[in-house]
């Protein structure tokens, strides 16, 4: 490699070091269960996304099994070509049966679906209302789509509604939020933000990549969480609650059918591979079947927030399984999440420019496979660190 990129790599990475942010991987040895081998140590994870202990669970693990059996290992193409599977279709109808609506279609990721979704449907002259703590996908989509974005303040019905009032285009609007902000863990008031979006005329993007199978009735997400109906558009993810990978987009057949022909995304990409097919369709299945699962989350979740709570941490009221708490600076964010390791509990800090400058956390989620001594044990460990830091109390938030 020519010096001068060699150069330049070891530069931004000394910066990258200096702000405390880099980055390094962490091998586990088996799955992301209550208690995880993570480079040889069994520890308590508190920090998956898979909620609901799916990515485990013998009728999932069964899903998947059969389907690379009946299908092979890979999916051989893209939808559009030679991809597109019977079990491909039985997962979209049982999402959009799940989510109510008409339609859905799959996408290799989250990330994909809301970066194809995005850029697919907005464009030039056109503007994009955006929450100011949107998922890093969300925002790549806005950058690709060469829209111009507006930020709202986070979750802020004024600073939404002055915006529209006051950009100004002949062209489209859309507004876009997560449904369950990713590191907050705080449900965007969908009622709300669905009559701004009709009174001025604006499409209504939901990414609920960490309501869907955590928050509402049976885990069917943010909007069904607030009894709120007709959403335009939902992106979702596989990867999280559901134990699986992949995304998914859901909405009326017209969106559908405009994505399949539109979305980069969807277009140029080999489709999902029967495995994680097989698994996701077997894991929306348990939750329907075993609603008791999703209920034991949200009694996880609250005990978890009480818990810390009476412990003197400042903890928000919240309704999903993450739980933030603010350290404040990177460094000492490191060190506290070093603590809990020690004591075994696996929970890293989480950083900018993951999230702003000065709340620097630790991103504390709860799985329904918890149990209240597990989640007893891990608040006394809490304690310990945090006395030990003389950080009794986080921040507020
Ligand atoms: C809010 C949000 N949207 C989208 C994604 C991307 O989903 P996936 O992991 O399926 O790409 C994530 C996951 O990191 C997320 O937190």
């Amino acid at each position: 490699m020519d010096e001068v990129y060699e150069t330049f790599f070891a530069n931004e990475l000394k910066r990258i070091e200096k702000n405390q942010q880099t980055r390094v991987l962490r091998t586990f040895h088996g799955p992301n269960k209550a208690y995880a081998n993570i480079e040889g140590k069994e520890s308590l994870l508190f920090s998956s996304n898979h909620y609901l202990g799916l990515g485990t669970d013998k009728d999932v693990q069964k899903g998947a099994i059969d389907a690379i059996e009946q299908y092979g290992a890979g999916s051989g193409g893209s939808r559009l070509t030679t991809g597109n599977s019977l079990l491909h279709q039985q997962l979209e109808e049982a999402i959009a049966k799940f989510k109510g609506t008409e339609n859905a279609l799959l996408f290799s990721s989250g990330f994909l679906a809301n970066v194809g979704v995005i850029s697919s449907i907005m464009g030039k002259g056109d503007i994009i209302f955006s929450d100011e703590y949107n998922h890093a996908s969300i925002i790549d989509g806005c950058r690709l789509s060469k829209a111009r974005t507006v930020i709202y303040k986070h979750c802020d019905l004024q600073s939404l509604e002055t915006a529209l009032q006051t950009e100004k285009t002949d062209g489209k609007k859309l507004i876009v939020t997560d449904g369950v902000f990713s590191m907050d863990g705080d449900v965007a008031p969908l009622r709300e933000i669905q009559l701004i979006a009709r009174k001025y005329g604006a499409l209504l993007m939901v990414d609920d990549a960490h309501g869907t199978g955590v928050i509402g009735n049976h885990g069917k997400g943010s909007a069904n969480y607030f009894g709120v109906e007709n959403i335009d558009i939902t992106v979702g993810t596989l990867s999280k609650a559901i134990g699986a990978e992949g995304g998914f987009v859901a909405g009326s057949n017209l969106l559908i059918h405009y994505l399949k022909n539109r979305a980069r995304t969807f277009i140029f990409q080999t489709s999902l591979s029967p495995g994680v097919v097989g698994a996701a369709l077997a894991a929306i299945q348990k939750i329907e079947s075993t609603p008791q699962i999703v209920e034991k989350l949200q009694w996880n979740s609250a005990y978890m927030r009480r818990r810390l709570r009476e412990e003197g941490f400042h903890v928000l009221e919240g309704v999903t399984a993450i739980i933030p708490l603010i350290i404040g600076k990177a460094e000492e964010a490191l060190q506290f999440s070093k603590l809990l390791e020690e004591e075994g509990v696996f929970a890293p800090a989480i950083r900018p420019p993951t999230v702003p400058e000065g709340t620097s956390r630790i991103r504390i989620t709860v799985m329904a496979t918890h149990t209240k001594e597990q989640i007893e044990q891990v608040v006394q460990i809490f304690v310990q660190a945090a006395k030990k830091m003389k950080l009794y109390r986080t921040i507020p938030r």
